[in-house]
C-alpha cells in the first residue's frame, strides 16, 4: 500500500503534527493496531512499534518504523519501549485468554503501562477502549474495558479515552461473526438480547478518530464516545446484512435466551473461537451506544453508517485486500509455542511424502502458498474438516478460521488450524499446529533442487512425551501418509 492510497483512505480533518515526537503503538500486531501504524507512518509521525515478540515479519511489514519489544505484563521491557516517546497508544487486549483470565491480566498490563509512561514523562496516552455505562451491570470485557480506561487515566500522564462499540471491519471478530451466522444458518432465531441497541462503528473511522485526538490539543485528558451514524438492534444489524447479500433468512423470535450457549453455538458456525466469542457475546445484554456526541466538534468529519462499512468490508474480501484480522494476534499458547528450528532436539515422530518434478520452483511455491481457506487442502477435504470439527468441539480454534487474504502468505498470517512459523520464497513453508493437541506439530512443505529438477517434499513433525500423544501420533499416521501422497500430488498438478 502506497503512502497516497493510505493518505486518502483516512481523511482526517486536521493537520499532522509529527513535530510533536515519537509515537508509541502498542498493539501493533493486532486488528486496530496493524491499520494504525500504516496511517500514522503516511502522516509523517516517527513511529515506534511495540511487539511482544520480535520477528523478521515486522521489520519487512513497517520498514518505516523503530520496532521495540516488550510486553505490559514485564515492566522493565515497558520502561525502554517508552523511552523517549511524546505519545503512547494504548491497544492491548487479551481477549484471547477467555473469560475467566482476561480481565485481571488487562487491569495489570494498563497499571504497569501507567506506571511505566509515568517514569518515562511520557505526555500523553490514547487509549481505544469499550462503550457502556458503569451504572449498570456490564458484562466482564465491557466491564475491563473501563476499568483500564479507569486505571490509564488515574495518573500523572495526560489521557484520552475513546470508547467504541463494535467495529465494523474487514477481518474484525464482530463482523465475521454476523456475516457467517448470516451465511450458515437458513433460520435466524431472535431472543431478547437482539433487541438491544448497539452503534457500530467502521474500522477506518476509528482509525481517524485515533489520529484526529493525537493532533487536537482539545481532546488532551478527556473521554469519548465514538459511534457510526446508525444505532440499530442486533437484529436489524443482522436483517441489515441479510438484505445486503440478498439473502431470504427464516427469523423466529426465540424465549431462550442464555447467551453462554448462544456464544458456543457461534464459535462452532464462525470461525471466530469460542473464547473470544464468549467474552463479545456475553456484552449483548448492554447497550453500547454513544451518550455524547462531543467527539463530532473535535474531530469532525461524518461518520460511515452501518451498511455502508459492511459493503467497504465486503468489498475488501473482494480484492483480497484485509490488511488486519482478528487471528493476526497470537494465541496465549504463543509464549509457549517453541519454534521448530529452537528445539534442542529434533522431533522424533515424522512422516512424509516426496516427489520429483520438472516444474519450476516458483510454480510449486504458489501452489503451495493456495493451501487452506476456501481453497481447501486440494484433496481429502472432508478429513482436515473434521479434524477442524473435531478442534472446534473441544473449544480450539477449528478449520473454519480459513485465511487472511488468498493471494499472499507471510509469517504470522493463519491458514485453517496453522500458523505461518517460516516462509522462504520459492524453497519453504512452515506451519505451526494451533489445534488442540496432546504435544506439538508442525507441518512443512519444501522445494529442493536435484540434478535439474525439483523435489517437493511435504512433512509433519511431532513432538510428544506423553502416552496420550503417542497414541495420537500413531493412531493418526495412516491417514498422514494417505493425506499426504494427494497433497504433494495435487500441489504438483495446480503448478
Ligand atoms: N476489535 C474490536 O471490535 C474493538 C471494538 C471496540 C473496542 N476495541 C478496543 O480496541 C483495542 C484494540 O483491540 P484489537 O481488536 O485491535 O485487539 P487485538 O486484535 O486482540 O490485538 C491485541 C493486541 O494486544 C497485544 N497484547 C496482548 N497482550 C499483550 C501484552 N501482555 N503485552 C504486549 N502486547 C499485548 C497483542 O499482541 P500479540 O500479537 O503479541 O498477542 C495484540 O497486538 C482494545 O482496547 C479493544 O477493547 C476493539
Amino acid at each position: 500500500m502506497n503512502q497516497k492510497t493510505e493518505l486518502s483512505r483516512y481523511e482526517v480533518p486536521s493537520r499532522p503534527r509529527p513535530e510533536l515526537g515519537k509515537v508509541l503503538v502498542t498493539g501493533a500486531t493486532g486488528y486496530v493496531g496493524g491499520r494504525l501504524v500504516p496511517a500514522l507512518l503516511a502522516r509523517g509521525y516517527t513511529v515506534r512499534v511495540m511487539v511482544r515478540a520480535a520477528s523478521s515479519e515486522h521489520h519487512e511489514r513497517w520498514p518505516r518504523a523503530e520496532i521495540a519489544v516488550a510486553d505490559t505484563a514485564d515492566f522493565t521491557s515497558l520502561v525502554s519501549a517508552l523511552d523517549g516517546i511524546h505519545t503512547a497508544y494504548y491497544l492491548i487486549h487479551s481477549l484471547l485468554l477467555g473469560p475467566k483470565q482476561f480481565e485481571a491480566a488487562e487491569i495489570l498490563n494498563a497499571r504497569n503501562f501507567r506506571r511505566a509512561a509515568e517514569l518515562k514523562q511520557v505526555k500523553r496516552i490514547i487509549y481505544l477502549g469499550g462503550l457502556g455505562d458503569m451504572q449498570t451491570a456490564l458484562s466482564a470485557h465491557l466491564r475491563s474495558r473501563v476499568q483500564v480506561a479507569e486505571e490509564l487515566k488515574g495518573g500523572a500522564v495526560a489521557a484520552t479515552i475513546l470508547r467504541a462499540a463494535i467495529i465494523i471491519g474487514s477481518g474484525s471478530a464482530s463482523y465475521e461473526i454476523i456475516k457467517n451466522l448470516v451465511q450458515n444458518l437458513p433460520v435466524i432465531f431472535i431472543p431478547r438480547w437482539a433487541k438491544t441497541r448497539c452503534q457500530p462503528i467502521a474500522v477506518r473511522d476509528v482509525i481517524k478518530y485515533l489520529i484526529g485526538v493525537l493532533e487536537s490539543d482539545a481532546t488532551v485528558g478527556r473521554a469519548f464516545d465514538i459511534g457510526g451514524k446508525d444505532i440499530l438492534t442486533y437484529e436489524s444489524m443482522i436483517r441489515t446484512l441479510v438484505s445486503l447479500l440478498g439473502r431470504k433468512k427464516l427469523f423466529v423470535p426465540v424465549p431462550f435466551s442464555n447467551l453462554t450457549v448462544y456464544s458456543y453455538l457461534a464459535s462452532l458456525l464462525t470461525p471466530v473461537p469460542a473464547p473470544i466469542t464468549m467474552c463479545l457475546m456475553a456484552g449483548l445484554k448492554n447497550d453500547v451506544v454513544c451518550l455524547d456526541n462531543a467527539i463530532r466538534r473535535v474531530v469532525p468529519f461524518e461518520p460511515l453508517s452501518y451498511r455502508e462499512s459492511l459493503v467497504l468490508a465486503m468489498t475488501r474480501e473482494e480484492q483480497d485486500d484485509v490488511r488486519t484480522r482478528w487471528s493476526d494476534a497470537y494465541p496465549p499458547a504463543w509464549e509457549l509455542a517453541i519454534k521448530l528450528r529452537e528445539l534442542k532436539q529434533p522431533p522424533e515422530y515424522t512422516a512424509e511424502r516426496a516427489i520429483l518434478t520438472d516444474k519450476s520452483a516458483a510454480r510449486l511455491f504458489r501452489s503451495i502458498t493456495h493451501i487452506g481457506g476456501r481453497e481447501g487442502w486440494f484433496h481429502s477435504n472432508w478429513l482436515w474438516r473434521a479434524r477442524g470439527i473435531m478442534d472446534r468441539i473441544l473449544l480450539g480454534v477449528g478449520s473454519a478460521r480459513g485465511r487472511k487474504m488468498y493471494s499472499s502468505l507471510s509469517i504470522n498470517d493463519v491458514v485453517d488450524f496453522w500458523r505461518v512459523e517460516d516462509i522462504q520464497a520459492e524453497r519453504l513453508l512452515l506451519l505451526r499446529a494451533e489445534m488442540k493437541l496432546p504435544g506439538r506439530a508442525w507441518l512443512e512443505f519444501r522445494i529442493d533442487p536435484v540434478n535439474g529438477r525439483n523435489r517437493l517434499t511435504v512433512k509433519a513433525y511431532y513432538q510428544t512425551r506423553g502416552l496420550l500423544g503417542k497414541t495420537y501420533w500413531y493412531m493418526f499416521l495412516p491417514f498422514h501418509y494417505f493425506i499426504f501422497d494427494d497433497l504433494v500430488k495435487q500441489i504438483e498438478k495446480r503448478s
